[in-house]
């Protein structure tokens, strides 16, 4: 499974790639504005750092603005995803550019249908929101499931990305439906790697060890 980082925050990007886990980088307007930096510049800065896909939304709602952004941001670097919402206009604007070889992430999906939309459309991945539906009491993991079995029906190279991942969890069941990728922020990833009894193990060793050594 491939891990992005749901993050535009340099610093927390170059933390976690010394650890080997960024294959590339998902951002959102939300997250863009949550730096208070030029997206262009943020999305560049990013793109240098991680060799791997970083996608990046447009802001318009219709096609052709969706275009117009979409072969300004294909030119920031050669890593740029376009990231399109699950519209019609998005849909439209992911054939052309897939057409044209730009890799795309249609996001803001929320049911298996929409998915099997945009894979049909060219999308290069398609985005699941698996919190968003878990906060409406639905079954955001199920989304994945249906959605990784009707890909392999029909033998799309859409890659799936589990996307508004909450917890530890979400990681494991995605992972554990062939989910491609989780996108994951910053915050969660300790809780990946984390576990009360590898501490408690750790600290009996050594109180073991120093008792040892003390009697020598
Ligand atoms: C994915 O591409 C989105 O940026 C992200 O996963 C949304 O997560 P949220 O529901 O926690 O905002």
């Amino acid at each position: 499974m491939k891990f992005f980082l749901d993050t535009a925050n340099v610093d927390e990007i170059k933390r976690v790639a010394r650890l080997g886990l960024v294959d590339g980088i998902t951002t959102n307007p939300s997250l863009i504005a949550k730096e208070g930096r030029d997206f262009k510049e943020v999305i560049q800065e990013i793109c240098s750092v991680v060799a791997g896909p970083v996608s990046a939304e447009v802001i318009g709602t219709k096609a052709e603005d969706m275009l117009r952004e979409a072969y300004e941001l294909a030119q920031w670097a050669p890593n740029v995803v376009v990231k399109l919402p699950m519209t019609e206009d998005g849909l439209y604007a992911c054939n052309e550019l897939s057409r044209k070889g730009i890799r795309t992430n249609v996001t803001l999906v929320f049911s298996a249908a929409q998915g099997l939309m945009a894979a049909k459309a060219g999308a290069t991945y398609v985005s699941p929101f698996i919190g968003r539906l878990d906060d409406i009491a639905a079954d955001g993991m199920r989304l994945v499931r249906d959605l990784k079995t009707i890909l392999d029906n029909y033998g799309f190279v859409t890659e799936i990305i589990s996307a508004s991942i909450r917890g530890i969890g979400h990681v494991e069941q995605a992972a554990l439906a062939g989910a491609h990728i989780a996108t994951i922020p910053d915050s969660l990833l300790p809780a990946l790697w984390k576990h009360p009894l590898t501490d408690a193990g750790i600290e009996k060793f050594l109180s073991d060890w120093n008792k040892a050594q003390a009697k020598q």
